[in-house]
């Protein structure tokens, strides 16, 4: 698909489809709106007056024009002073929807400028027609091409902003990694696949990689992480990939996301109804987010340090197994009673979240499908936010607000770690079943010393089964986005 922020206007562009954006204050028909009605000999009106068209956000109609323009479309963007780049990305995506629909290959899009913003107007248009049109088809054996194929996409009166195009198309790079990492099975992608999605990027955009291997892991003393890596056939990685910009950076970041690419549960096995154990292989979420974020960060270039870290294992049985009651200790020197194998991703991020502290950077964000927890608090939609630090956890708002990705702060109440008091070690993994969420970061805050730090449960966004405008269903790539913003915020 080839975008351009084209110098026509609805009123010149020709092609198959044109797609007009209204607001409801666009009605009725004023200025460039009604010389376009005029240009298709009053159409426009009609198709208004037939679909009963009131702008509403997710309202769209089409008609068949002939001539230059082969289809004119209406697409709804609600009230002006409610849109939202969510909403006008959402928009976009139902344009493109609707011109794959009706067998287009050239596109033009005509939407009003959101806030005075071209450049963000044009990078979000361009967002929502990209993933919206991504599909995966790497694991189906009928591979028959369409006929007709979405190819041209014209951004119309949007000339210059060709910059804001690059960053769509760097965004949605990582974004559409992250879909395709969570996406493929547990087969498929393991520890040493993921290893080598970060050697790729690492090769291709000049990054520096460290991985450590199981003896270096041990030298670490990263005896959480390998404690849940023990029954595995598959030896664990240690991704650490870094992005060093050409001048003096003007923040460090560190970017840790949980990798477990299969949850078996362990000893304490996910069984029966609602377990979803089948769905585990989406346990790598957060690395998938991070190495997504990764991929686009390489392109973009921001003028900030930026660390990828994730402790890569899978979570399985055999005689190795940690059993249900070991003690670990953590690179730290904190003592672990494993009560609960299948509370396995904390354990990982323990040994990750004290590598990534020594790091001395200025602010370190962790993503993980940490807890079924966050899933009965929040839903499906929303991750959950938990920060000790107002100022990263307000940072993080405002970026995921930009991005279109909905997460929600939680309270790290301090009294619920005493439901992880062990009798016998510094620590327990697991706590009641009520607040499971809050003790998952509770436990994780043990491993953070001096570092800024948020965690991102995100159990819930990372895998939808909806169709949503610019998802679908499947593996949502979430995270990347919200990441990606929040690193160029920061280099402001
Ligand atoms: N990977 C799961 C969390 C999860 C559950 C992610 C459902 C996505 C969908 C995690 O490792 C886990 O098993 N958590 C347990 C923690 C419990 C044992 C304290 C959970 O949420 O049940
Ligand atoms: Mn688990
Ligand atoms: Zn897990």
């Amino acid at each position: 698909m080839k975008f351009v922020a084209s110098d026509q206007s609805c009123l010149t562009w020709s092609g198959d489809c044109l797609v007009v954006g209204l607001s409801e204050e666009s009605l009725p028909l004023t200025g460039l709106l009604s010389d376009l009605n005029e240009r298709v000999s009053g159409l426009l009106q009609e198709l208004i007056d037939e679909a009963d068209f009131k702008a509403k956000a997710g309202s769209s109609a089409v008609i068949r024009v002939g001539g230059e323009v082969r289809k004119l479309a209406i697409v709804g963007l609600g009230a002006a002073e409610e849109l939202k780049l969510e909403g006008l990305r959402r928009a976009a995506a139902a344009a493109a929807k609707l011109a794959k629909r009706e067998k287009c290959a050239s596109l033009g899009i005509s939407f009003p400028i959101w806030n005075n913003s071209p450049e963000r107007t044009t990078q979000t248009i361009a967002e929502g027609i990209t993933l919206a049109m991504h599909e995966d088809k790497r694991f189906k054996s009928d591979t028959e091409a369409p006929k007709v194929v979405l190819s041209d996409v014209a951004l119309l009166d949007l000339s210059g902003y060709d910059d804001a195009l690059d960053t769509a198309a760097h965004v949605c790079d990582g974004v559409i990694l992250a879909r395709e990492l969570v996406a493929a099975p547990p087969n498929v992608v393991t520890p040493a696949s993921l290893a080598e999605t970060a050697t790729n990027i690492a090769s291709e955009y000049g990054l520096t990689l460290k991985i450590l291997e199981k003896a270096e892991c041990e030298e670490f003393g990263m005896g959480a992480y390998l404690g849940v890596a023990m029954a595995s056939e598959m030896p664990p990685k240690f991704i650490h990939l870094t992005y060093t910009p050409k001048d003096t950076p003007k923040r460090k970041l560190a970017l840790i996301g949980k990798g477990l690419t299969f949850d078996s549960g362990g000893l304490n096995i996910k069984a029966g109804a609602g377990s979803m154990i089948e769905l585990m292989k989406m346990d790598m979420g957060g690395a998938a987010a991070v190495l997504g974020a990764a991929k686009a960060i390489a392109q973009i270039k921001p003028d900030v340090e930026v660390h990828f870290i994730s402790a890569a294992t899978e979570n399985m049985i055999s005689g190795h197994a940690m059993h249900p009651g070991d003690i670990l200790t953590a690179s730290n020197g904190k003592t672990i009673e494993v009560n609960n194998t299948d509370a396995e991703g904390r354990l990982t991020l323990a040994d990750a979240l004290v590598y990534a502290d020594k790091l001395g950077v200025d602010a370190m964000v962790d993503l993980a499908t940490l807890t079924g927890a966050c899933i009965v608090a929040l839903g499906n939609d929303l991750a959950g936010l938990f920060s000790p630090n107002d100022e990263l956890a307000g940072a993080l708002n405002q970026a995921a607000e930009a991005a279109g990705e909905k997460l929600w702060r939680m309270p790290m109440e301090e009294k619920y770690f005493d439901g992880l008091k062990s009798i016998v070690a510094d620590m327990k993994n697991t706590g009641p079943r009520p607040g499971g969420s809050i003790t998952a970061s509770l436990f994780l805050k043990q491993f953070v010393k001096d570092t800024a730090w948020a965690h991102l449960d995100i159990a819930g966004p990372v895998w939808s089964e909806k169709d949503n405008a610019y998802n679908n269903p499947g593996a949502t790539g979430y995270g990347v986005r919200t990441l990606v913003q929040w690193i160029m915020d920061s280099s402001n």
